[in-house]
């Protein structure tokens, strides 16, 4: 067979132009889904930012309580006020009874702070109208259900291979690395992607395998943004070397670059990092409360 050769730099502009139309949408989704996860399961533990805590409660559950205690003490607080919340654990650790739940007004503060959101026109939550539905929280907290679980795993599956089909494809028109290594960064997302689903399903049986899920994500992001430089950077900047050349005056260049970014990174650990988690929170919760 003759060999046919596409390489990322010599396509044609509007092949170029629709390939990177392609990479920053999806990786503006990526930026998306990073949200999301920092917002449902970052917040499992009531507190911002991702640990293996999050990822433990919500797959394995988080078995000193009750489903509707940890929201509360999770992603739902705040919902209501400290009173309001406690009244409502207090009905739970009494046995959750229907006749308490009208008594005690529990019924109340559900109706005030929380119907707006849980509603029947709200879809995959559960509808808080119903006493059944609130009563089902109120059992030992055992994480993911099955049901969930399956679902969110077929979703994903089926939608990130697809991702990482035209991300690997347009990879594989780069020059940057050998074909060996080529193959490598293209398989490695599909078997991150494997194990982190998988790791899903064992964390759901056990806690300990919560940090494969962590590892197997964070290959998974890691894949994605090599590729996606690469990528980038053939179709747009191949003439730019990579590194120097190895004059004395392009080294000493680096060795500043390099301590200057060391700095910037020092810089965004201490101060812009946690300042700017601080400000998108703020400002995803003024969102959110917009949004409702
Ligand atoms: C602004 C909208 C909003 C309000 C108000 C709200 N919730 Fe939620 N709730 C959500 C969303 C969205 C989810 C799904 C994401 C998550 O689990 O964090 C959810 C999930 C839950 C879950 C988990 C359901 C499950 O099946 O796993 C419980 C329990 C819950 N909320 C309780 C409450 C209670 C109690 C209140 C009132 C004090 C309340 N929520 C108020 C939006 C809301």
């Amino acid at each position: 067979m003759s060999s046919f050769k596409i390489t990322l730099n010599e396509l044609d502009t509007p092949v170029k132009v629709l390939f990177t139309g392609y990479l920053t949408t999806v990786a503006i989704g990526y930026l998306f889904a990073l949200i999301q996860i920092l917002f449902t399961h970052g917040m499992a533990d009531g507190k911002f930012g991702l640990s293996i805590d999050d990822i433990v409660y919500s797959y394995y559950g988080n078995r000193s309580g009750t489903v509707l205690e940890n929201k509360l003490a999770g992603s739902m607080k705040g919902k209501a006020t400290e009173q309001e919340t406690f009244k409502i654990i207090q009905w739970v650790r009494d046995g959750a009874s229907q006749n308490e739940y009208v008594n005690g007004q529990v019924d109340k503060i559900i109706d005030a702070k929380c119907v707006m959101c849980h509603n029947e026109d709200a879809a995959g939550i559960p509808n808080f109208d119903e006493f059944e539905n609130i009563k089902e929280l109120t059992t030992e907290d055992e994480g993911a259900t099955f049901s969930s679980l399956t679902r969110v795993s077929h979703i994903h599956l089926f939608g990130i291979s697809f991702i990482f089909m035209f991300i690997g494809l347009i990879f594989s028109f780069s020059t940057t690395a050998s074909s060996k290594y080529k193959s490598i960064a293209i398989g490695m997302p599909y078997a991150f992607l494997i194990v982190d689903i998988l790791s899903w399903w064992l964390t759901k049986l056990h806690p300990m395998f919560a940090s494969l899920i962590m590892v197997a994500g964070g290959g998974m992001g890691l894949s994605f943004a090599f590729m996606w430089v690469v990528s980038i950077k053939e179709m747009w900047f191949m003439e730019k070397a990579w590194f120097c050349k190895a004059e004395p005056t392009c080294k000493q260049k680096l060795k500043q670059a390099v301590k200057l970014l060391l700095k910037a990174i020092k810089f965004t650990q201490m101060t812009l990092l946690p300042k700017s988690f601080a400000l998108l929170k703020s400002s995803f919760s003024w969102l959110y409360k917009k949004m409702k």
